[in-house]
């Protein structure tokens, strides 16, 4: 005989089954993408082993390539977009979680070949998942999302590289970026000497850029020109998510045995430098990826961000959306009108 939590739990999926949740769709259209907001039932969801109430997600660069049909981010259509999530689990296959459990999800690809976090229910595998840090809420997650996840494992490759706060001033390119701002904010709260580049249509963030912490900016037009072998030592460290020739000047102007934690092309995927600064001044570059980072670094840097990023600093980097609003602000990022960092509420 069922036990009343049994009929309750089978009451529950019998309802979940047939009602409608709204998801943002991304579909092939008749002259390129088409999205919009439908309704949804569980069954339309793909089979992975954790269903999640999601209560927010984000919109990131790599979600304006993908809306902008550029990149070919999103590898399967239909689908759901959305490389971040926070939320509930609901069911679960898996004996990680249970519900009830509160978790997020970042990157594995999911939003390009899994199904994401733009809607109200997603299933996800289990796999990818973290639980939610102790005392942090779904919103405060998303506040941080791929963006600040990014931004610390940029801080945790240039501290595992001996980069110290005494050390000498550290750089952040693509400062008013969503990644570039929370590294800012990060860099700073630990101490250290914060440097932003911001290209000259962002020049007008310098305010908020020092109510994160910068101490100084840089920029202007010899960034976008191929610099020499090595030019004069400036910096300790470096946080870059521009790529090409920012990237490559920032090699060539860092200080003896500097690290560069490299993570983006916001400006381009193109490097010519030479081997100079490697072989002269003992300089490291270190790739660094969110998207199939190891879930031991992973829980390891979400850790941090519990107590590393200060939650004034990610309310001035951040701004709420609604679900519908999604393929504008897109637009808006692949247009440069974007600063700091998007949430998404798929419940709004
Ligand atoms: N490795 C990973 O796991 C990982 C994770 C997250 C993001 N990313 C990558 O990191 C990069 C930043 O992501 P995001 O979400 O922070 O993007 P975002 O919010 O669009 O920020 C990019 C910033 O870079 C600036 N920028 C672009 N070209 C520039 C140039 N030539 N000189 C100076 N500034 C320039 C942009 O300013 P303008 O708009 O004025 O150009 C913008 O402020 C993207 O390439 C993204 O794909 C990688």
């Amino acid at each position: 005989m069922l036990s009343l939590r049994q009929v309750f739990k089978e009451g529950v999926r019998g309802m979940m089954k047939t009602e409608t949740f709204r998801a943002l769709v991304v579909d092939k259209g008749d002259t390129g993408l088409v999205a919009a907001v439908k309704p949804l039932t569980v069954s339309d969801l793909p089979d992975e082993d954790v269903l999640i109430q999601v209560d927010y997600s984000t919109l990131n660069y790599k979600e304006g390539l993908g809306f902008a049909n550029r990149n070919k981010i999103f590898r399967i259509l239909p689908i759901v977009p959305g490389l971040d999530l926070a939320g509930t689990v609901v069911e679960s296959k898996s004996c990680r979680y249970k519900p009830g459990d509160p978790v997020i999800l970042n990157g594995w690809s999911v939003g390009e070949r899994y199904w994401g976090g733009y809607a109200q229910m997603a299933r996800i595998k289990s796999d990818f998942l973290i639980p939610l840090p102790k005392g942090m809420d779904t919103l405060k997650a998303m506040y941080i999302g791929t963006a600040g996840y990014t931004a610390m494992l940029c801080v945790m490759t240039l501290e595992q590289a001996g980069v110290t706060p005494d050390g000498g001033p550290v750089v952040v390119t693509g400062a008013a970026g969503g990644v570039g701002s929370n590294a800012v904010a990060i860099l700073a709260h630990l101490g250290y000497d914060v440097t932003a580049l911001v290209s000259a249509r962002k020049a007008f963030t310098h305010d908020f850029l020092r109510e994160l912490g910068a101490k100084a900016f840089v920029g202007g037009d010899k960034w976008a020109q191929t610099p020499s072998p090595l030019e004069s030592q400036r910096w300790a460290g470096a946080v870059d998510t521009v790529g090409t020739t920012v990237l490559a000047r920032v090699i060539s102007e860092m200080n003896y045995g500097g690290c560069v934690a490299a993570c983006g092309l916001a400006g381009g995927i193109d490097l010519s430098l030479t081997v100079m600064p490697f072989i002269l001044r003992g300089v490291s570059l270190r790739g660094v990826d969110s998207v199939w980072c190891p879930y031991e670094r992973r829980v390891a840097a979400w850790e941090r961000l519990a107590k590393d990023i200060p939650d004034a600093a990610l309310k001035k980097i951040n701004r709420i959306i609604k679900l519908d609003e999604v393929p504008h602000y897109a637009a808006q990022i692949m247009a440069g009108k974007v600063v700091g960092h998007i949430v998404v509420d798929v419940n709004a």
